[in-house]
This record gives C-alpha cells, structure tokens and sequence, in this order.
C-alpha cells in the first residue's frame, strides 16, 4: 500500500503537456499562444470555427466531437456532424433576424441542442446567453429584460418558464423539438429546418474584442449582473485546457457543468473544443450511479466537476463505487468552492487520483490559478498562478501584503479572459479596479512562500452553495414579496455538505404565525420565482434584524457571526 503525504502531494510521474511550471512561468507570453490561431495571419476571428469548423478542415471531421447519454439513451456526434448541424441551423436563425451583436438566449436542459444552439449564435457572431435549466419565471424574466434581448431558444417544457407577457423586446422564441403549431412569436426549428436548407458559408467574421457570451453573476448587492466575454478569451480558454485540463488526442473529457454557469460554457464547450476533445455530456441531474455509470461507459479520462458533487458521492461509500470500472480516469479536476483536503485523500484512497483544484471567476473567463498535473498539490490550496498571470495579496490600500498575510486576491490586468464589460453598468465594472492596474477578487487569501494560494473566504456577503453563486439581496428581495414577510436577512451558513447553505432570518408581518406550513410555504415562493439553488434551506423567525445606524441596511455580517457564535458552542 502506498503512503500518501498528507502534506504535499507529489505528482505521478507521466507525460504532461506542462511538464515544468517554473520554466513555463519564466518565460511566458500570451503572444506565443496566439500563434496557435490561424487568424493570427488571416486576422479572421470567430470561437465557433475554432472549436468546430477549424478540425474539420484539418482531417478530424469524423472524430467524436460528442457523446450524450442520458439513462439508457446514448448518441455520439463528430466533429463533422457538429458543424452540418450548428450551420444548418445558424442558416435558419440568420433567416429569423438573428445578426452579430444580437443577444440570443439558450434555455435548454443538458443537452445536445443546447451546445449546437450555442456554437450556431456564436457562428453569427451573436452573444450567446445560456441560462441554467433551473432557473423559474422570475430569473428568466430578469436576464432577458435586463439585455433587453429578442431572441431565446428553448424547449417545450422550459417554454413554460418564459413569461412573454413581461418581456416587451423579446421577439421570437424558438423551440428545439416538436412540430406541433405554437402561439404567434414561437418558433419550432423542426419546421424550420425541414423548410429552409443549410448555408454551407454562414460563419461569420468577428474581431477579437466581439461578444461572445454572456452569464449573469450575483455579488452581494443588487440583481445579478451580465458579464460580457470577448473572442479573444480563446487564447486563455485554448491554453488552460491543454495544461490545466491536459488535454491529449485520444481523451475523453467530461465537464459536470449545465453551460447555464461559467464552468459548464468554458470548460464545458469552449476549452475542450478548442482542444479537440471528445466531449461528454450527461443529460440527467445529479445522482451517484448514473455518474459513476457515464464514467464507465464513456471512458471519461479528463474529469472536472466541483467539491460538493465530490463529496457527495464520498459520502455514497466506496461500495457503490466498486461496482464500475473507473480504470479510465486519469486526471481529475475541482472548481467553484473551497476542496477540502478529506476531498483529495478520498479521490487518492478510491479512485488513486489526485483531485486539481482551479480558481477562477465568471469575471476572469478562464482559470487563474491552478494545480497542474506535474506539480506537487498542497491540499487546501487552490494552486499557483497560471503562466502570464500575476496575482498579489493587497491590504486595504492596494499595497502587497508579504507571504503569509490574509488579504484582498488581486490579479494584475490585463489578460486575455478577462470580461469585456458589465452589461449596461460601467460603475460595477470599474468597482473589480480599485487600484490601479490590478482586478481585486473579493475574495480573502494567504499566499506562502512557494507562491500556493490558500482561499480565506470573501470580503463581501456573496453565498456560495454547492459551487453557486448567490446574491443575498436577490433572495431577500423575493422574501419579502411574500405577504407574510416584513422584513430579511439572508447570509451563507457553513454546511458540511454544500460548503455553504442559504439561511434567512425573517421577521413576520402582523397577523401571520410561523408554523411550519408557513415557513414551507415562504421556501416553495422562493423556489419557484427565482431559483431552487436561491431557496433558503433553513429559515429562523426573528423580532428585529441588526442594521447600521445610518443608512438602516442589514448588516448581514453580524447575522453571520452571531450564526458561527452559535455553531461552535
Ligand atoms: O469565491 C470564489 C469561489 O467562487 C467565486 C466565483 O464564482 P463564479 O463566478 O460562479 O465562478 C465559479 C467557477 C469559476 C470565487 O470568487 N471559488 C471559485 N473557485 C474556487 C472558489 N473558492 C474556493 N476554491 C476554489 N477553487
């Protein structure tokens, strides 16, 4: 039996696209990766052709671009296959309207429609705005209205939460499957793609700074925000895919992420693509078996998934897991919320692979610091900065904090994902610079002396449950529409499960009792406007809320530590 260092992790001895980290971090140049793209010389640009039309053209058109299964279904496209799809359709939204700069919004469960229905609006150069299959009426509402956006494709079934009565700009919905004859304003692309041929050339041309998706964020105050990407985040996206997620030819990747989130677009579709590789996508939600059965049965080799779904099937026990085959996997990956170093040991003790925590954000575009496969792990650590990245540890000034020292993680800018811009807001995003030359995180950590970044938590009030991101003023601003409830609070409490979970503390209006039907019923009214992610799992009664003296606003903070107070007792 092999004893493992529960200090230091040391990297298995392999061939590695990064095999050095030091050297790569010396002498790196976001210069060199770019010459990897042909529109270095043709100064044409667009994400789609690089991730499809790009491979086909260089022979690889019957490779397996990707693999669905969903319980028992199970269907494989090439990369040939891909690109006939993504123009035939592209072809019939160009008919409808859509043109570059259009927002086109993706409403769709994890399915193959909903990748071909990104790449088709990113072929025309439209920004891509997928949006998470959980989302309800009111999270729907708010993105499409917030970009004033015209165009959404979706299902029959999410058709449902679509409320077109509130959404004066949008103009055509489109529905993946069924003929049957919608109302006035929807669309079904079965139809329309039996009526209208492909285009073979529909791609269109764009400049690096174009669009190229957008994905709504929460932070602690106000609704979520629309974060802008430019083309020229592929430069990032491409690199990190082949040293972070070491991406080789015959690998098959699996990303567990809806494209809804950050995760599921950039490393779900774009990094992966960039890299040629095959893609999985499982159509179910979370549930142990059928993951450990897709591992199996695809052969998944490169796995990125996040803490809590880890530690969800730890807590499965090994007995299940020794019932597939997991012989395939040979690198595993971790996002979105701190990984435990219990996380890591049971990734080495049962599947005898180290687990790489990656950080990054909606705002960075791709993964800024990291664990590479060549490298020691320092479990509890989130890694070293990715080459071409500078980061810092700032105090309250902006001036570097010496290793060892908690404080502000600060990334010096530019590089190359980094947003384009906060949609309509230009405040919010000068609010990420407050010192000059430097995007400041809001996020607290330690940085010691071999350059690893230790995550400390955040310096703003922003929930992080299961790896979501959730705006505390959002949740309480949906309490409060509920008859019963005057006034809230809502702040992140510690869960040894989710990381985090979402809490509330409530004061009722007069009138009202706090039964337990009550309190389900305040939960369910969260749940089924906004989001289930956003519903408060637990919900306390209380008689006053603490607030500060002169504006009177929540100090959620304190709710948070009188929570800690009572959890360590
Ligand atoms: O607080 C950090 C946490 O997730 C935030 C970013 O969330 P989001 O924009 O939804 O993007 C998630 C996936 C890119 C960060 O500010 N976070 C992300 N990765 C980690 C993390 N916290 C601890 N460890 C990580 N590896």
């Amino acid at each position: 039996m092999t004893v493992i260092d529960r200090q230091q992790l040391e990297p298995v001895q392999g061939t590695y696209n990064l095999s050095n980290y030091q050297e790569a971090y010396e002498s790196f140049t976001w210069d060199s990766i770019s010459q990897h793209f042909s529109w270095q010389q043709t100064g044409l640009v667009n994400m789609a052709y690089e991730c499809i039309d790009r491979h086909v053209e260089d022979g690889f058109g019957d490779k397996i671009a990707l693999h669905y299964v969903n319980g028992d279904e199970e269907v494989k496209y090439s990369f040939r296959e891909v690109q006939e799809k993504t123009n035939h359709l592209a072809t019939v939204l160009k008919h409808h309207g859509i043109k570059k700069g259009d927002f086109v919004f993706i409403f769709l469960p994890k399915h193959p429609d909903c990748y071909f229905a990104m790449i088709a609006a990113i072929k025309l150069g439209a920004i891509a705005g997928p949006l998470f299959e959980a989302f309800m009426e009111e999270a729907v509402r708010d993105r499409i209205a917030d970009c004033e956006g015209k165009y959404i494709i979706t299902d029959a079934d999410l058709l449902q939460r679509v409320p077109k009565q509130e959404l004066p700009s949008l103009e055509k919905i489109f529905i993946t499957e069924g003929k049957q004859s919608f109302e006035e304003g929807v669309i079904s692309l079965e139809d329309e793609m039996e009526k209208i041929p492909a285009k073979g050339k529909i791609l269109e041309w764009v400049d690096l700074e174009h669009g190229l998706n957008i994905h709504y964020t929460s932070g602690s105050t106000g609704k979520p925000k629309g974060i802008i990407h430019a083309h020229r985040a592929m430069i990032h996206q491409y690199q990190t895919g082949k040293w972070v997620l070491d991406i080789k030819e015959d690998d098959v990747y699996w990303c567990t992420a809806h494209p809804g989130w950050v995760t599921g677009t950039v490393y779900g579709i774009f990094a992966p693509w960039l890299n040629r590789a095959t893609i999985v996508v499982n159509g179910g939600r979370f549930d142990a078996k059928e993951w450990y059965k897709t591992l199996e049965s695809t052969k998944v080799s490169v796995w990125y998934s996040a803490p809590t779904a880890y530690r969800m099937l730890m807590a499965e026990g090994e007995n299940l897991q020794k019932q597939y085959d997991l012989s395939a996997v040979r690198h595993m990956l971790s996002v979105g919320e701190p990984l435990n170093p219990e996380v890591i040991y049971w990734g080495m003790d049962t599947i005898g692979k180290r687990i790489h925590d990656t950080w990054w954000m909606t705002e960075t575009g791709a993964q800024l610091i990291v664990n590479l496969p060549s490298a020691p792990i320092k479990p509890g650590s989130m890694g070293r900065p990715f080459p071409g990245i500078e980061i810092a540890i700032l105090d309250d000034n902006g001036d570097k904090l010496p290793a060892g020292t908690i404080g502000h993680l600060a990334i010096q800018t530019p590089w190359p994902g980094l947003m384009r811009e906060v949609w309509k807001n230009k405040e919010k995003y000068q609010s990420y610079f407050p010192f000059n030359g430097w995007y400041v995180s809001g996020d607290l950590a330690i940085q010691d002396e071999d350059g690893y970044v230790f995550f400390q938590g955040r310096s703003d009030d922003m929930i992080n449950s299961s790896g979501e991101r959730i705006g505390p003023f959002e949740v309480e601003s949906k309490l409060i529409e509920h008859p019963a409830v005057a006034e809230a609070g809502v702040i992140g409490k510690p869960d040894p499960l989710r990381g985090e979970i979402v809490k509330a503390f409530i004061i009722l209006r007069k009138g009202f009792e706090a039964t337990d039907d009550l309190l389900d019923e305040i939960r369910k009214f969260v749940k089924t406007r906004l989001a289930a992610h956003a519903a408060p799992r637990e919900i306390e009664i209380v008689s006053e809320l603490p607030k500060t003296k002169i504006s009177g606003k929540i100090l959620r903070r304190e709710l948070k530590a009188r929570e800690l107070q009572k959890l360590q007792k």
